[in-house]
């Protein structure tokens, strides 16, 4: 299996045998790679009650204990009961709720860029946890330096170390498990047990904050405070189990994916900017230079929003879920199926090449490849909906996230021009349109110039308030 820029190889394997589908048997495992959006729309959504398995992943579950992640969970009754409850707070009716939170964050976000504009990177981090945090529990993160925030971040990088060649062996051989000290990846199990640590302290502090909150009657309107607040006294523990795994999965799968989709989006800024002078314009012209867009100009944006669409296009193959690892977060198949003349057996893992789909010539052109949000304005294009997944899997927090992507790059927009950086000869520092494989694959580090557009701009910003 290629370990790196997987996506790429795929289609090439795909190009190469003139297929829609192709197979390998990795250690007596069929792993199937789905290159077009019909196969993948027949099997994993048609299809999708007898494919939405996941693979044992004794790495990150056992090692890691981070056995209360959804996006491992076994097809059965807690994943449908975690998933009911992922439902519930984040459906498009409820997450209307969380515009106020979007805002403050959004706000705080161009502060925090206005005051140390190199430390972008850094300031999208706290973004992202900031409305995770005030979303799931109530709390209002500090823009830096803020104890949950970093206890979050370190319970991520926790997780990035399956992607180890050493964690790998143990999602390979689940036998290791159970050997000596001696045998290969005994390193990597000394480590997983201190950082288990991680996965304690993001799933029990920031909940044990709320329960407090909830007893002092001081707590925020949260997901945590509603689902506290109607465990009855004929609750059991397992109730508010979910109630503090659910909150604890927002963290561990919304995070990175949402700050990488930024991070995507700055880089396209970079490298395209006509397309960043044109959204630019629209926002003038519409929202004016008196005040911030919101998410209730959504509908009168359509450059905005087309170039949404695209930055989400594009980062489908950086969020490398389904490519993670051998043995990582493919669907896996319940039982034996069919599909053109293919025999698929029962436990094959399925792995949809979401990449492949959304570059896909024949639906987005010849110039796929390059960033255009016109093209969703020109054509009539679907919204490039796989980028969230697929049938019963399919990514519950996909209202917020694109409510949350949409408004930081919408405000960033309207107040600061994204450009090259400049080297000490003031020459331009190119950067590379490339990508890190991982759970989530981070563009390329790049460096950026990132100023106000204006003396305007700057007042704005100062006098955005921050509401608790
Ligand atoms: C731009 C941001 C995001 C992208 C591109 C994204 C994409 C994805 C993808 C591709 C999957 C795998 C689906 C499959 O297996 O077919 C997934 C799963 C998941 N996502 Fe997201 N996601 C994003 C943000 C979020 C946010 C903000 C949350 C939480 C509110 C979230 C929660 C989850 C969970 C819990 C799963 C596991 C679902 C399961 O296995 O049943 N994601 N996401």
């Amino acid at each position: 299996m290629p370990s790196d820029h997987e996506w790429l190889v795929y289609e090439r394997w795909a190009e190469e045998k003139g297929s829609d589908l192709i197979h390998f048997d990795v250690l007596g495992t069929d792993i199937v790679v789905l290159r077009s959006l019909k196969a993948a729309s027949e099997l994993l959504d048609k299809r999708s009650s007898i494919y939405s398995d996941r693979p044992f992943t004794p790495a990150l579950s056992v090692l890691l204990g981070f056995d209360w992640v959804l996006a491992s969970f076994p097809y059965g009754e807690k994943f449908r009961a975690m998933r009911k409850a992922f439902h519930t707070s984040f459906q498009p009716s409820v997450v209307k709720d969380y515009y106020p939170l979007h805002r403050r964050a959004a706000h705080q976000l161009l502060k925090n860029i206005l005051s140390a504009p190199d430390e972008t990177p850094q300031h999208l981090r706290y973004m992202a946890g900031g409305v995770i945090l005030d979303i799931a529990y109530g709390i209002k993160t500090k823009p830096r330096d803020d104890p949950y925030v970093e206890a979050a971040e370190r319970a991520l990088s926790a997780v990035t170390t399956v992607v180890s060649p050493s964690a790998r062996l143990f999602d390979m051989f689940p036998m290791l498990l159970y050997m000596p000290s001696w045998v290969p990846g005994a390193g990597y199990k000394k480590t997983a047990k201190f950082l288990q640590n991680y996965s304690r302290d993001i799933l029990e502090n920031p909940f044990q904050f709320t329960k407090e909150a909830l007893a002092n009657g001081t707590a925020s309107p949260s997901i945590a405070t509603t689902m506290l607040s109607q465990l009855g006294k004929n609750s059991s523990q397992e109730d508010e189990l979910l109630a503090k795994q659910l909150t604890a999965n927002v963290y561990i799968a919304g995070a990175d994916t949402t700050v990488c989709a930024i991070q995507n989006f700055l880089l396209a800024m970079m490298l395209y900017p006509d397309t960043q002078r044109r959204a630019q314009t629209e926002l003038d012209s519409v929202i004016g230079c008196d005040r911030l867009p919101d998410l209730s100009n959504i509908d009168a944006l359509p450059y905005v929003n087309a170039l949404v669409l695209e930055v989400l296009r594009r980062v489908a193959f950086r969020v490398a879920w389904g490519v993670v690892a051998p043995l990582g977060f493919p669907h896996r198949l319940m039982v034996n199926d069919s599909y053109e003349g293919y025999f698929l057996p029962r436990g094959s893992l399925f792995i949809g090449n979401i990449w492949a789909m959304l570059h896909d010539k024949s639906v987005y052109g010849v110039d796929a490849q390059d960033f255009n949000p016109q093209r969703f304005l020109d054509h009539d294009l679907p919204e490039p909906d796989v980028v969230w997944g697929f049938g019963r899997r399919v990514c519950p927090g996909r209202h917020m996230a694109r409510d949350s992507v949409w408004l930081a790059i919408a405000s960033i927009l309207a107040t600061f021009n994204i450009n090259k950086a400049l080297d000490e000869k003031g020459e331009e520092i190119e950067v590379v349109d490339d990508h890190i494989s991982g759970i989530v694959a981070y563009p390329v580090p790049f460096k950026s110039e990132i100023t106000p557009r204006s003396a305007d701009s700057v007042m704005l910003i100062q006098s955005t308030e921050i509401y608790d």
